[in-house]
C-alpha cells in the first residue's frame, strides 16, 4: 500500500520567481491546472492503487500544491522543511499543523538551515541520497540522518534548472533509478554509479529531462511520468514497469511535475 499527501491547486499560480522555470509573465492557466491535477490524482488512485490524503490549500500560498516539499516522512516521524525562499516559508506552519494533528512526531532542524523535504531527499532500498546547494544545505542532512537513523549520501546539484533532487533523480521500487547525469557534478555522478549498478540506471537525455522525465511517481510496478518522454517510458517497460503519462504543463511552469505534487507518507 502507498499513501501520498496531495494539495489541490485552488490557489495555485505563478506569483513569484524562485527557479528558472518560473516567470510571472507566463502564468499558469487555472482551469487547465485543475484538469491536469485531477487527472494525476485519479491515475494515482485508480490505476496505481495509491491512497491519497489531502491538506487544505491556503490562499496566498500558491506552491503548497508541491507537497513533496513539506518534509520527509519515515514511519510516524516527519522532519519538517525549512524553505530557502521567504515566499514559501509560511507553508511550514501549515504542514506542521497537518502532521501534528495526525499524531506524527514532528522534528525540526536548527534555525537557519535550509531543507526542502522529499524534494531533496530520496532513497533506494539501501541508500538515501540528499540533493544540496540549490535549495537544501549539505549540513541539514546530518540532522535529518540522525533524526531518521539513516545514512544520507549528499549529492551536489549543479544545474539551476534541476534545483531539487527529485527533478533529476527518481528511485524505483526495484532498486533502479531514473536520472539526468548532467544535473550532478563528477563526484555526485560517481557516487550514484558506485551505489547503483549500470543495469539499474536509466540515464535520460537532456531533452526528456527538461520535460521532467525524472519527476515520476513509482508505486510498485506503476510509474506515473510527465508526458513527452517516450525513450524513458520504453526503458521502464523493458525493466518490467507499467508507465503511465499525464500532462502537467501548467505545473512545469512552476518547476514541478508529478513527483513534486505528492509526498510519500510511508
Ligand atoms: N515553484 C516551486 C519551487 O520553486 C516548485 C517546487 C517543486 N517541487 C519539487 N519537489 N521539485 O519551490
Amino acid at each position: 500500500m502507498s499513501r501520498l499527501l496531495v494539495c489541490s491547486p485552488d490557489h495555485y499560480q505563478i506569483a513569484y520567481e524562485i527557479n528558472p522555470w518560473m516567470s510571472v509573465k507566463r502564468g499558469a492557466d487555472p482551469t487547465v491546472a485543475r484538469v491536469q491535477w485531477t487527472a494525476l490524482v485519479a491515475m494515482l488512485e485508480k490505476n496505481c492503487g495509491a491512497t491519497l490524503e489531502r491538506i487544505e490549500p491556503v490562499a496566498g500560498l500558491p506552491d503548497m500544491v508541491f507537497t513533496a516539499n513539506a518534509g520527509v516522512v519515515a514511519g510516524r516521524t516527519v522532519v519538517l522543511s525549512q524553505f530557502r525562499y521567504k515566499e514559501r516559508r509560511p507553508e511550514e506552519t501549515q504542514f506542521e499543523r497537518w502532521f501534528e494533528s495526525r499524531g506524527y512526531q514532528v522534528k525540526r532542524l536548527p534555525p537557519g538551515l535550509y531543507f526542502e523535504g522529499a524534494g531533496d531527499m530520496l532513497g533506494t532500498r539501501d541508500t538515501w541520497f540528499g540533493g544540496y546547494l540549490q535549495r537544501s544545505d549539505i549540513h541539514a542532512f546530518r540532522y535529518v540522518g540522525e533524526f531518521l537513523g539513516r545514512e544520507i549520501l549528499p549529492l551536489e546539484l549543479v544545474d539551476p534548472r534541476f534545483y531539487h533532487l527529485d527533478t533529476c533523480f527518481c528511485p524505483l521500487s526495484g532498486g533502479e533509478v531514473i536520472w539526468f547525469p548532467g544535473a550532478f557534478d563528477r563526484y555526485g555522478q560517481a557516487a550514484i554509479m558506485d551505489r547503483i549498478p549500470a543495469a539499474k540506471r536509466i540515464a535520460v537525455s537532456e531533452e526528456e529531462a527538461v520535460r521532467f522525465a525524472c519527476n515520476a511517481v513509482c508505486i510498485g510496478k506503476h510509474v506515473v511520468i510527465p508526458e513527452g518522454s517516450p525513450v524513458t517510458m520504453g526503458r521502464l517497460e523493458q525493466l518490467g514497469y507499467a508507465p503511465h503519462t499525464v500532462g502537467l504543463s501548467e505545473f512545469i511552469k512552476s518547476g514541478g511535475a508529478a513527483k513534486c505534487l505528492t509526498l510519500a507518507l510511508d
